[in-house]
């Protein structure tokens, strides 16, 4: 089944844009039933959403904490968002990873998800590439300590691995992968995935692309790019751009 997530960030401003936005998007989603489509607003709509008839649109959140509950100032648990309608968490997030998020943390932050019967939409992805293709050094090392302890089963049925060059993210919708490109990483995820588990049962990990992803670019690199669907920034902020990139997952052909 392909995905397709939403990363709101910190938008819209207002809880009337928001409901806007959400309503928007889950008529678009329950048209494409073939695509998954997951809905990560700020953490404070999620209640609000979760109220709405959630048919079709899956939510999740964009952030947790690792702990259960407790002296943990302006963090959220996992058990906190599950209990407003989460299913998913974004984890390891490039613009998180800038403020300080670390593998061991993404690694602890996972396993909570885990514990709470919650999906972890692992973020991994280089700044920059270099002519001796040293980044993937960098990507075998993010894949490798974020799923540390993480068991089998839980990487089969609660593991989605976004793929998120920092190079392309936020930029305009020239500047993302290009689907041959992506096919080499989308090879070499799983060759990792295959080094640590040692079960083709890994092939069924869902792999994203996300950054820069839109209307314009998103069909070669679903296609040339063997991936199972995208994360998507700004152009989830725009439901007929969003409604568009879900339709194109859904309608197109692998060879
Ligand atoms: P973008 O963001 O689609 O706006 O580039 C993607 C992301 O950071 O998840």
């Amino acid at each position: 089944m392909s995905l397709v997530v939403a990363n709101w960030k910190m938008n819209p401003q207002s809880a009337a844009e928001a409901k806007e936005i959400y309503s928007g998007t889950r008529r678009a989603a329950i048209k494409y039933k073939k695509v998954t489509t997951v809905v990560c607003p700020p953490a404070i709509y999620l209640q609000e959403f979760s109220r709405l008839k959630s048919k079709g649109v899956y939510l999740g959140a964009q952030n947790v904490f690792y702990e259960e509950s407790g002296s943990y100032t302006g963090e959220i648990s996992p058990y906190q968002v599950a209990g407003f309608g989460a299913t998913h968490v974004i984890v390891g997030h490039s613009e998180r990873r800038a403020l300080g998020e670390t593998d061991e943390v993404v690694n602890k932050k996972v396993l909570a998800l885990h514990g709470a019967k919650l999906t972890a939409i692992i973020c991994i992805g280089e700044a920059a590439r270099d002519a001796n293709g040293d980044y993937f050094a960098l990507i075998r090392q993010e894949l490798k300590t974020a799923l540390k302890n993480v068991s089998k089963k839980n990487l089969l049925k609660n593991v989605v691995i976004a793929y998120e060059p920092i190079w392309a993210i936020g930029k305009s919708d020239a500047d993302a992968i290009k689907g041959s490109d992506m096919h080499e990483m989308s090879l070499f995820i799983r060759k990792v995935l295959m080094e640590i588990y040692k079960d083709k049962k890994i092939f069924s990990v869902p792999i994203l692309y996300g950054g820069s992803v839109t209307p314009a670019n998103a069909e070669e690199i679903y296609l040339g790019g063997e991936v199972d669907g995208f994360l998507v920034g700004r152009a989830s902020l725009s439901v007929p751009d969003f409604a568009a990139i879900i339709k194109i997952v859904h309608d197109a052909k692998r060879a």
